[in-house]
């Protein structure tokens, strides 16, 4: 049976569905409410509103669940690859053995740049941010595939997604080399998709890189948590772009430029650097968080805090504990996790984070594991894109495929001056 809310306004009263989800998340539907009212919903940050249904992932902010198509991310993050992941993000459902056989030699297949394409790095200056490099270089993928790509059909959807995520892996190793001054490393098909993006950072014409097996593990692990988030700002703006019917390139461009801000994926970087600060300057964990606590000093504890989450971020947790096993595995010693550590323990144990529900996200401590894998500081943000590639594609085509979708074209509120006559310059 159909329920409804009930909104009482000027003696009037409306009735409005209510849409309830596969793990009974209640929502009104207010889609009809303007055309029935005269009002409209105002919600700065859009922090309380649902702004489509979508079968990708889920999130339990109080609870701090986070499931892909089902599968919680921590048995994910322990038993699949990158690869598979991706394919089971962006398809529902889990492949078979001949099906990730043919994403992986999709993947292999797409791995060179176009040469005209690769010529675009000598434009750049040599310390542009590899987040600018990123999204210019993707939207430029556009023009080297114009015919916009049919969603519908699954394997030239699959042909594209391939084409998408195997590329960005090479464009991004390649900016990475052009800001260092040194020649772009060539992919290697007989390599898997994370080991031969370790190879195209890292080796040189002269000298092959070769990853031992936990820093592979630990970037795929990396990969996978990163993969999907439903909501977010930059995977909004990909269905905010694609809702224009811009192409799948145009629309994960945008994404990439809203992942690059500080107060979403640039946080990882920003991390480390509050990490480093405070471990140079020599300044107690207790000073820090007395300065994060005074508005006046316009600071954050960065890597803390979470929209959804109003409880311990799962990806967090699991990398936290994974912080430990890298480290000790690659024979790494990190002050830094050490003075993160610190941080954590105070905060959450001062009433300021303690009644503000915040609690270390994604940013806090995957930085330490980025850094003892050796991906410079600049790259960091990179990294989180390469991983929220396939959550991107899978929400560009669900609101692609969407029966009911339109235009997303949110309204506001007016606040500016009324009706006024233009002044003659000679009157000013
Ligand atoms: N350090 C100190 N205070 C904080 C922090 C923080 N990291 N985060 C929130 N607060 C405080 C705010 O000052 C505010 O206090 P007030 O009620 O006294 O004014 C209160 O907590 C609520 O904060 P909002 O900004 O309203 O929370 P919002 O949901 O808008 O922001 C965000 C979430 C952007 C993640 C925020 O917590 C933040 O800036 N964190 C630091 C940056 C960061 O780590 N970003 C990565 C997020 S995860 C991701 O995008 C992948």
């Amino acid at each position: 049976m159909s329920e409804f809310a009930e909104l009482k306004f000027r003696d009037k009263v409306y009735q409005l569905p209510v849409v309830i989800g596969t793990e009974n998340e209640i929502a009104v539907d207010i889609s009809k409410l303007r055309a029935q009212s005269g009002l409209i919903t105002l919600d700065d940050g859009y922090g309380n509103t649902g702004s489509c249904i979508s079968e990708i992932t889920y999130i339990d902010g109080d609870k701090g669940i986070l499931r892909y198509r089902g599968y919680p991310i921590e048995e994910l993050a322990e038993k699949s690859s990158f690869v598979e992941t991706a394919y089971m993000v962006m398809l529902g459902e889990l492949p078979t053995n001949s099906q990730l056989a043919e994403f992986r030699a999709k993947l292999a297949e797409h791995e060179f740049l176009h040469e005209s394409l690769r010529h675009h790095f000598e434009g750049f200056s040599s310390d542009a941010h590899p987040m600018a490099i990123l999204s210019a270089m993707i939207n430029a993928m556009g023009c080297f595939q114009p015919a916009m790509i049919e969603p519908e059909d699954d394997d030239h959807f699959l042909d594209s997604a391939a084409r998408l995520i195997s590329k960005v892996r090479t464009i991004a190793a390649a900016a990475y080399k052009q800001s260092i001054g040194h020649p772009m490393i060539y992919p290697r098909s007989d390599l898997p998709y994370t080991s031969n993006f370790l190879h195209m950072m890292f080796s040189k014409p002269n000298n092959r890189y070769e990853p031992t097996p936990e820093v592979v593990k630990a970037l795929n692990q990396f990969l996978i948590l990163h993969a999907d988030h439903e909501q977010n700002c930059s995977t909004s703006t990909v269905r905010m772009v694609g809702s224009s019917q811009a192409n799948l390139y145009a629309s994960i461009s945008s994404g990439v430029c809203a992942l690059w801000g500080h107060l979403h994926g640039g946080a990882n970087q920003a991390v480390i650097q509050m990490l480093l600060e405070i471990h140079e300057s020599g300044m107690s964990v207790d000073q820090f968080i007395e300065k994060v606590k005074n508005k006046d000093a316009n600071m954050r504890l960065m890597g803390f805090g979470h929209r959804v989450y109003k409880n311990y971020d799962p990806r967090a947790r699991y990398l936290k504990s994974a912080c430990d096993s890298v480290l000790q595995n690659l024979g790494v010693k990190s002050p830094l996790l050490d003075i993160a550590r610190e941080l954590e323990e105070r905060a959450l144990n001062d009433s300021y984070f303690v009644e503000r529900k915040l609690y270390p996200n994604v940013d806090f401590y995957s930085g330490i594991i980025l850094r003892a894998i050796g991906i410079p500081l600049n790259m960091f943000t990179v990294m989180f894109a390469i991983g929220r590639i396939p959550g991107w594609i899978a929400h560009w085509r669900e609101n692609h495929l969407n029966p009911n979708g339109r235009i997303h074209r949110p309204r506001q509120v007016y606040n500016g001056q009324t009706v006024r006559s233009y002044i003659p310059m000679e009157e000013r």
